[in-house]
């Protein structure tokens, strides 16, 4: 009985994923029917802050993909390979994938999709953005119904966190870089986060949703905060600017096909509502018609708001599969219907 979870990858996200998963009082009742069934990690001696049977553990991620008793893959093990190769093969076994990876969606998005349509799983990505703001399954469901003008964001917490500590303090950038690298928010190679190359991932999955089609990530424009100093934060804070490294994707008007799709450090007036967006936050604002503006906010990087995001896809999936297989749940207990609309 439950849905046995295969779960590649115990670091940060891992962690928080599992430590979910290992807790589920007070939370969604199905929480309680996950169990992690396997554990893919790098190294078995490695010291790990959440208890696991130690039996669960093993190196061999690709045992992990193939194993008929898993029904849910969740790859949170960031980097290209071997984690689309895993992803490719979770799929072709016939399981459900939850993934973080911005990187493998933004660069393999169309080929994962493909093979989940042919093979009628599902590929969830809401970690992949945004750490834990829903934004992915608003954009697909919810805002699905309008016609989206421009989705503008903060998507990088560790670049927003260096820009207002530099701000707020004076704080030199190397020490912040640090400091970010130290409480989980950046990635394993910050220059993917310094360079604008994390939010540009980041933005070409959102326009995807947006606008449709296939947006990959050489479309977008890129450039990081590496050439923003102290001075140029000074300034700014004078003239009632603040400096954001945002993601923009917009139509270049309300007729027309052709998009802009950037990632750059940017003046903010300081009235904008995401020039007040702080530290690890993000913020999504898009704009739709008819709905207007509708802004999406929270911590966008991070050990509890990325396994939030990744446990509530499993719950997405589990919906649907209660429905499907009731034998598997405790058939009729908490099944929303909420079901994953088509993948990216
Ligand atoms: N390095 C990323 C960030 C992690 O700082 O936003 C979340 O994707």
């Amino acid at each position: 009985m439950g849905f046995k979870i295969g779960l590649l990858g115990l670091g940060t996200v891992g962690t928080g994923t599992a430590e979910i998963l290992l807790s589920p009082e007070g939370r969604h009742p199905v929480v309680r029917e996950l169990e992690i069934y396997r554990v893919g990690v790098r190294s078995l001696d490695k010291p790990r802050t959440v208890q696991l049977p130690p039996e669960i553990l093993t190196t061999d991620l690709e045992a992990i993909v193939t194993d008929p008793n898993i029904d849910i893959v969740v790859e949170v093990l960031g980097g290209l390979e071997p984690a689309r190769s895993l992803i490719l093969t979770a799929i072709a076994h016939g399981k459900h994938v939850v993934t973080a990876n911005k990187a493998v969606i933004s660069r393999f998005g169309s080929e994962i999709f493909t093979a989940a349509n042919e093979k009628g799983v599902y590929v969830m990505l809401e970690a992949s953005v945004g750490g834990g703001i829903p934004v992915i399954q608003p954009l697909k469901q919810a805002l699905g119904v309008n016609r989206i003008q421009t989705v503008i964001g903060i998507v990088n917490g560790t670049t927003n966190y260096i820009l207002t500590r530099m701000r707020d303090e004076g704080a030199d950038f190397g020490e912040v870089l640090a400091d970010a690298q130290r409480l989980g928010y950046a990635e394993a190679d910050p220059t993917a986060d310094v360079d604008g190359l994390d939010a540009a991932d980041k933005i070409a999955i959102l326009a995807s949703l947006a606008f449709g089609g296939r947006i990959k990530l050489e479309d977008v424009y890129c450039e990081g905060i590496s050439q923003v100093g102290a001075a140029d934060i000074a300034y700014a804070e004078k003239l009632g600017f603040v400096i954001k490294l945002l993601a923009i994707a917009k139509k270049l008007d309300v007729n027309s096909e052709l998009l802009s799709i950037r990632v750059n450090p940017t003046l903010l007036p300081k009235t904008h509502p995401l020039a007040s967006v702080n530290g690890v936050y993000n913020a999504i604002l898009v704009e739709g018609e008819p709905i207007g503006q509708v802004m999406f906010y929270g911590r966008g990087a991070g050990a509890g708001p990325t396994a939030t995001a990744v446990v509530s896809d499993i719950l997405n999936i589990v919906s649907v599969l209660k429905v499907a297989e009731p034998e598997k749940g405790r058939a009729g207990e908490n099944v929303d219907n909420a079901a994953p609309t088509p993948p990216l």
